[in-house]
């Protein structure tokens, strides 16, 4: 059993009640390699912004859980280097589908755990979300849960359409699991494709595609229920238009790709929405510096020369995330 607090990281229970009384959310940046971990540290710490790193299940099995939790700890230290005096750093693990998954992140140093039960039929989802939180809580461990079905691929839980999360249970879900936030569904999904164009309108001038809003209806109905209750948003690329472009211009194809407009997550993170989840992002701008290199320089062969553009490019990404679309800067001196 390793705690968490050895490893110098923290749950996300002060974080996030900060960060609702302050009108920003915190950044939930995924990772899977060591570049990805560079570039979120680097960025937190230059921007002073308290961070969540997160590992799903695919992350887990592709990098080794032992080196990422080892990872994790010299992110910490890391972190003190590039002279970040208290990082703020929780390791926590993404879309959890079973308990033995999310016990093991407990004890292996995690500071929180998601337990993605919204596939199943609601009474099995508080079911099992709340032995997560009964194992978990004694730990300190904090515990997000989903509830509503977003479009697309949740991991390995997949749903066509998006099912919005319910107001009228909210109240309920919490009470009886006892989780500290909720995941909620209002019209984000997972992925670069997150609209098709028959959703979409088009920009006239520019032929982009434009997504329809997101269900901020839906979103105040939730936080009317819950006055103050950590909500999280996942599914939150923005698809960088220049990323596509870039990614299509040097052989790429991401036809149609579109993502969560800015402004609407800047809208959310205003709100009780505390936790903002963003992978596709990362993914994107790391392939469009890659294949710029490969494009450019097709006899290079050194991993640093196109890792390195596309850690520069990520480190860029993740500081314009926190600094002008969720308001993170500053919340952790
Ligand atoms: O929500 C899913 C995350 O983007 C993680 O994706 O399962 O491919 O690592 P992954
Ligand atoms: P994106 O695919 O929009 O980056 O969402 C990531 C996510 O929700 C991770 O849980
Ligand atoms: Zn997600």
């Amino acid at each position: 059993m390793v705690s968490f607090k050895e490893l110098g990281l923290v749950n996300t229970r002060e974080m996030f009640a900060k960060a609702i009384k302050g009108g920003y959310a915190i950044p939930a940046f995924n990772f899977n390699n060591m570049e990805q971990l560079q570039a979120i540290i680097k960025a937190a710490a230059e921007t002073k912004s308290p961070v969540i790193l997160q590992v799903s299940k695919g992350a887990r099995n592709y990098a080794n859980q032992t080196l990422l939790r080892y990872m994790a700890q010299g992110a910490v230290e890391y972190a003190k280097e590039l002279g970040w005096e208290h990082p703020q750093i929780c390791l926590h693990l993404d879309h959890g589908d079973s308990f033995e998954l999310c016990k093991s992140c407990v004890d292996f140093g995690f500071s929180s755990v998601m337990i993605d039960a919204s596939s199943l039929p609601y009474e099995e989802n508080i079911a099992l979300t709340k032995k997560v939180v009964e194992y978990a809580h004694q730990y300190d461990v904090t515990v997000e849960a989903e509830l509503g079905v977003l479009a697309g691929v949740e991991d390995e839980v997949s749903s066509a359409v998006s099912h919005y999360t319910k107001p009228e249970e909210v109240v309920d879900f919490a009470t009886r699991t006892g989780c500290d936030s909720l995941a909620i569904s209002i019209g984000t999904s997972h992925g670069a494709y997150k609209f098709t164009p028959e959703q979409c309108t088009r920009d006239p001038k520019t032929g982009r595609l434009v997504p329809p809003p997101l269900a901020f209806d839906v979103l105040d109905a939730i936080m009317e229920q819950l006055p103050g209750f950590p909500i999280v948003l996942h599914g939150s690329s923005s698809v960088p238009q220049e990323y596509v472009d870039m990614i299509n211009k040097y052989g790429g194809k991401l036809p149609d790709a579109v993502g969560i407009p800015e402004e609407q997550l800047r809208k959310a993170a205003a709100s009780a929405v505390c936790k903002i989840n963003i992978d596709s992002d990362s993914r994107l701008a790391f392939t469009a510096a890659v294949r710029k290199v490969f494009a450019e320089k097709p006899g290079e062969f050194d991993p640093r020369k196109y890792c390195g553009p596309a850690r520069d490019l990520m480190e860029e990404l993740y500081k314009h995330k926190i600094i002008n679309v969720l308001g993170s800067n500053g919340k952790a001196e």
